[in-house]
Parts: C-alpha cells; structure tokens; sequence
C-alpha cells in the first residue's frame, strides 16, 4: 500500500508522472551544461509564451534562492524591500535577504497575509534620510503564505503606488499557478499585465521535482541578473534537467490542472471541516490552504493520534492555529478520511 497523501505541505507530494517522464527523456546522451542546450532554450520560450516576449527567465535550483536572488539583481545595499509580516521571505528563509543580498526587510502587519497600496505609504517618511534604508522594491506573495489571494485588481493597484514612490513591485509566485487557476486568469494577467516588475515562479509545489524560475518583466533589470544566479549559487550545471520538468509544466495544461486539483481539495476540506463544532477557519480559504483554529486539547489529540498517519503543522502555537495544505496529487478520499478522523478527534 502506498503512504498516505498528508495535510503538512504541498512540498510533500511526489513528483507528477509527466514531469518525471521529461526528466528521463532529457536523459539521452550528453548536452551543453549552464543552460547552453535546447531543454533551455524551449523552456525559456515557453515562459515567454506565458509572460510576454520581454519575460528573461532564470532558472535556478529553490524559492528561496529565487526571491533572494531577485532582490540582489534589482537594489542596492542601501535599498529596503517591504514585504509582509507573515512573508515567507521574512519568516521562512534564516535570514537570507539580510545576510546573502544585505537587503532590510521593512515588514507590515496584515490580517490575512494581503498587503494593500496604503501600507507603501505609511513607511515613506524617512525617502532622502541617509540614516534610514530606502524602500527601493515591495514583494508580494501570491498566493499568499495564509491562502489568500491578490486580484489582479488589487495587484495593480499596489503596482501604481510602488511606481509612484520610485519602486518595484516583486512577487514572490511560490504558488502562482494556484493564484492563476483559482482567480480563472492567465499568468500574465496576474504579473505582465498589472505591473509586476519581477518575480520568483514556484515548479516543486506544483508537481517538479525541483526547480523555481526568476522571471524578470522589465528588460532593464534583467542585466545582472545571470551573475546574481551564479554567485549566489544558484546556476544548475545539468540545466536540462530542470527545463525540461518546466516544458512538461508550462507547455499544456499541467500547470493549472496541478494546482486546480489542489485548489479543488483545499474548498472540499473546508466544506468539510467548517461545520465541526471546534473548527474555526481563520482565513479566507481562496487557494490550496486551509487555517483552523483548535483548542489546545484537541490540537494535543491530534499531534498525539492523526498526525501520525496525516501530519500537518501548528501554524501558529500561541493562537491554537493549524495549516492543512492540498496537493497536486490530494484525493478526494484523503480529504474525506482527514475530515472524518479530525471531526472524531476533535469531538473526543
Ligand atoms: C511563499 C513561499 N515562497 C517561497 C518558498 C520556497 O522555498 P524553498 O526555498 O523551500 O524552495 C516557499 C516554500 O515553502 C513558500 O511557501
């Protein structure tokens, strides 16, 4: 019998079948490394296809590197980047702007994980003070780290005010494509087509391997940005075998039937954990997360019985709060059988 298919992250979930398909068929004979070779250079068209014919795309090998990479292509050390309090880039990556890109991070309470164009604004004061950082860049993340989603409305909106104030509008994309299938909109009208400047494009939540894509939109950024990658170790010598998992991705339907599928649990989870008396859902469920906020006892019930064949994360301790993430490959039935066995933990 298989293992189960859990709750804790999308980044649990295999690898889909098709993508590993192209990684073995990427596997005949010898080809050009650095990305010198024609996985590449059909990859890097396929992205254009999606983004635009300015889109310059990067691959390289996590999210993190992507996002870390982008700001150190894009400011200098005197820049600041705005990102929310909750950002993954704030909170999930050790540090790694401030030490690896020496960017200070200026970040912004929000309630569900949405910054909104006033937030840009209230941390404007000190613009030209040579004591403070300069916010030179604000970061997204879509869909958010909280399951909530950016519309492409509100996307420009943000977009228009960082322009105003002589900034740049980044996203980080870790889960675009679920943003992308969720709102019914293409990549672009989600990034090319509301200001976006640049962005970090997420492959292993979405059914690689591995593999994330540093996407630049405004062809004058794009410059530094292939020695950024190389000295921030980022620059896969077998390049072919992560284009060719981005081909398989991005050049039909795959992207978005991953990351509908996931989409799809995330609603049914919810529909079916919503009416358990206990289950409180603290965030808009828009993507493929759901939060529910327990009572400890039950989140003890849980950890000690359910977690062992469904494990899933205490988001956040002090507030009672888990996240349950779905997957590319979730199943109704694991969906199903979750929710039956957390009704009855928490009911115990
Ligand atoms: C919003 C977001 N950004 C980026 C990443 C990428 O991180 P990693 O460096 O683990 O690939 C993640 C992964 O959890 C994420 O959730």
């Amino acid at each position: 019998m298989s293992p189960p298919h859990d709750f804790a992250s999308d980044n649990h979930a295999g690898i889909h079948p098709d993508v590993m398909a192209a990684i073995a068929a990427a596997n005949e004979g010898h080809a050009a490394s650095y990305g010198a070779d024609e996985w590449t250079a059909r990859a890097e068209e396929t992205f254009r296809s999606h983004f635009g014919e300015g889109a310059r795309t990067f691959f390289v090998f996590n999210g993190s590197g992507a996002n870390v990479a982008c700001l150190d292509a894009v400011l200098r050390p005197h820049e600041a980047a705005i990102c929310t309090e909750s950002a993954h880039l704030h909170v999930d990556e050790c540090g790694a702007p401030e030490r690896i890109s020496g960017t200070k991070l200026l970040t912004v309470p929000t309630e569900h994980g949405k910054l909104t164009p006033d937030d840009l604004g209230r941390l404007d004061a000190r613009r030209g003070d040579e004591h403070s950082a300069q916010a030179r860049l604000v970061s997204i993340t879509q869909s958010t780290e909280l399951g909530t989603l950016y519309t492409p409305a509100e996307i420009s909106a943000i977009g228009e005010r960082a322009h105003s104030m002589d900034m740049l509008l980044h996203v980080d994309g870790a889960r675009l494509a679920n943003a992308a299938a969720a709102l019914d909109v293409s990549l672009a009208a989600l990034t090319t087509d509301t200001g976006v400047d640049l962005l970090s494009f997420g492959g292993t939540k979405n059914g690689l391997m591995f593999g994330e894509a540093i996407v630049i939109l405004r062809p004058d950024l794009a410059p530094h940005a292939k020695f950024v990658r190389k000295q921030l170790l980022q620059l896969n010598s077998k390049m072919r075998f992560a284009s060719a998992q981005f081909e398989a991705l991005l050049s039909g339907d795959l992207w978005i039937s991953n990351a509908r599928n996931a989409n799809a649990m995330a609603q049914r989870l919810r529909e079916a954990v919503e009416p358990i008396e206990g289950v409180q859902i603290v965030h808009p469920v828009e993507a493929n997360a759901v939060f529910a906020r327990l009572s400890r006892p039950a989140i003890d019930r849980l950890l000690a019985g359910l977690s062992v064949e469904h494990p899933f994360y205490v988001w956040d301790e002090a507030d009672g709060v888990v996240r349950w993430m779905c997957s590319w490959d979730t199943t109704p039935e694991d969906v199903d059988s979750f929710a039956a066995a957390l009704g009855e933990a928490v009911r115990a």
